[in-house]
Formats: C-alpha cells, sequence, structure tokens
C-alpha cells in the first residue's frame, strides 16, 4: 500500500508567530496519525526557525507510527539524530536564507561526508534517506553512500508550468524511481506536492511514500476555518444567554 508522510514543520511556524505553546505539534502529529498518516516528518533546522529539540523529543515518545527527521550533515544535527533516534533520518542540504529546501542533496559532490554520516545514523539503528534530484548519477552515488532509501525532489516537476514541462519532470522522476529500485533501494519522493499534482505523480508505482507538508497544512487552515469560527461565536453567544 501507497505511503503518506506528513510534514508537520508549519504547525511549529505558527507556533513561532507568538513564540507560545500554541499550536502544540505532538497534537497535530496525534490527528495526522488517527486520519491515516504513516508517518510524521519535521526538519530540525540549523536555525531551529520552526521545529526545536523539545518538539522532535516529544515527538519521539508520542508518535507511533514512524518519526523521520529530515536534517543536514552538519555534525551537531548529525549529533542530536544519535541522540533522539528517530525511526528514519532523511538528509537534506541546507541554507540558512532558503524558504524551503531547494533542491536535492549533492551527493556526489559530498561523497564522503554523506557516505560517513549515513554510517553514523545507521549504526545508532536509524533507516537513511537521502534526498536527492531525480537524476541517475546522483541515485548511483546515494546507493555507494550504503543509504537503503532515496527521496526524490519533486521540487520541478511541482513548479512546472506548462504540460510539457510537467510531462518532462515526470519523466526523469519514473526513470530516477526505476533506477533506485533496480538497485533495490525504497523510493519516496516530496518537495511541493498538493491535491492536483499528487494526481499525476501517484501514478508512478515504484514510489512507496510521498512525503507531503505545505499543502495539507494550507487546506487544514481553509477546511478548519468554518469549524473555528462556529465555535468561538457559540462561545460569545453562551456568555450572553447564561448571564
Ligand atoms: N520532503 C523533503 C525532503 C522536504 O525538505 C520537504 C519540505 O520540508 C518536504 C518533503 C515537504 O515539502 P512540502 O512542504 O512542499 O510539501
Amino acid at each position: 500500500m501507497v505511503k503518506l508522510g506528513v510534514n508537520i514543520d508549519h504547525i511549529a511556524s505558527v507556533r513561532q508567530l507568538r513564540r507560545g505553546t500554541a499550536p502544540d505539534p505532538v497534537d497535530a502529529a496525534r490527528i495526522c496519525e488517527k486520519a491515516g498518516a504513516d508517518s510524521i516528518v519535521v526538519h530540525l533546522r540549523e536555525d531551529r526557525r520552526h521545529i526545536n529539540d523539545a518538539d522532535v523529543a516529544a515527538l519521539r515518545e508520542s508518535v507511533r507510527t514512524r518519526l523521520n527527521l529530515e536534517m543536514s550533515i552538519d555534525p551537531g544535527i548529525v549529533d542530536a539524530a544519535c541522540r533522539i533516534k528517530p525511526d528514519q533520518a532523511t538528509l537534506v542540504p541546507e541554507k540558512r536564507q532558503e524558504l524551503t529546501t531547494e533542491g536535492g542533496l549533492d551527493v556526489i559532490g559530498n561523497f564522503k561526508a554523506v557516505r560517513d554520516t549515513v554510517a553514523r545514523l545507521q549504526k545508532d539503528g536509524i533507516r537513511v534517506s537521502l534526498f536527492i534530484d531525480p537524476s541517475k548519477k546522483q541515485i548511483r552515488a546515494a546507493k555507494e553512500t550504503g543509504a537503503s532509501c532515496v527521496e526524490i525532489h519533486t521540487g520541478e516537476f511541482a513548479a512546472a508550468d506548462s504540460y510539457k514541462e510537467q510531462t518532462y519532470c515526470i519523466g526523469l522522476i519514473r526513470e530516477a524511481a526505476l533506477c533506485a529500485r533496480s538497485f533495490g533501494m525504497k523510493v519516496f519522493a516530496g518537495h511541493g506536492l498538493d491535491y492536483e499534482n499528487i494526481l499525476v505523480i501517484r501514478k508512478i508505482k515504484e514510489i512507496e511514500e510521498y512525503n507531503i507538508g505545505y499543502s495539507i497544512i494550507c487546506r487544514a487552515l481553509i477546511i478548519g476555518l468554518d469549524r473555528a469560527v462556529r465555535e468561538m461565536k457559540n462561545r460569545i453567544r453562551e456568555g450572553r444567554t447564561h448571564g
């Protein structure tokens, strides 16, 4: 059965707007799991702009499916991951200034550092996935690091603004997925996926899991707003009717 990992970083982004305690990523993870999420994904960024160390520790205690920690290969973050022991680590490139992860990890260009990080995490029993562009060369290098999984970066596919470009991108993703499967790797995909483009990419049978964040959180805000307003309006009215 194809799986869905839900990235809840932006629950913490909303919390950080007021630097308070709500909304709590642990509550959000519980709701996602109850709704059928197969894993909970969070990115512990070097600048801790949304998810922080305490969130990851609390999620480690509460997540019942699989905790997938997105992380850079920065030694400080790798130390944190080895302490927290998520079920899975997804290695991503990270730049301070970026709004979100831009592009896949250059496994070829950083081969030794990636290979050493993979080995260190695996020694602690953590499954490792590498987030890479749909390139066969990168997939081959990913295999050589010893990682058992790849997550194919779907950002370019998601940003395609013509049918022709989308078809080209989907071709690359399909080829990359087939290549990774031929090496015996598990294949995941994510970044920029939404309720429309999932209809196209879901046809690639080699992809076992989609990791999706932003579009789900946006949809939750829109479809949840009606109930949130009604609840508040009822509270205000109740106060008036009871004195
Ligand atoms: N997969 C990876 C490796 C990511 O870095 C992200 C963004 O944090 C996602 C999936 C989810 O992307 P989006 O929020 O655009 O759905």
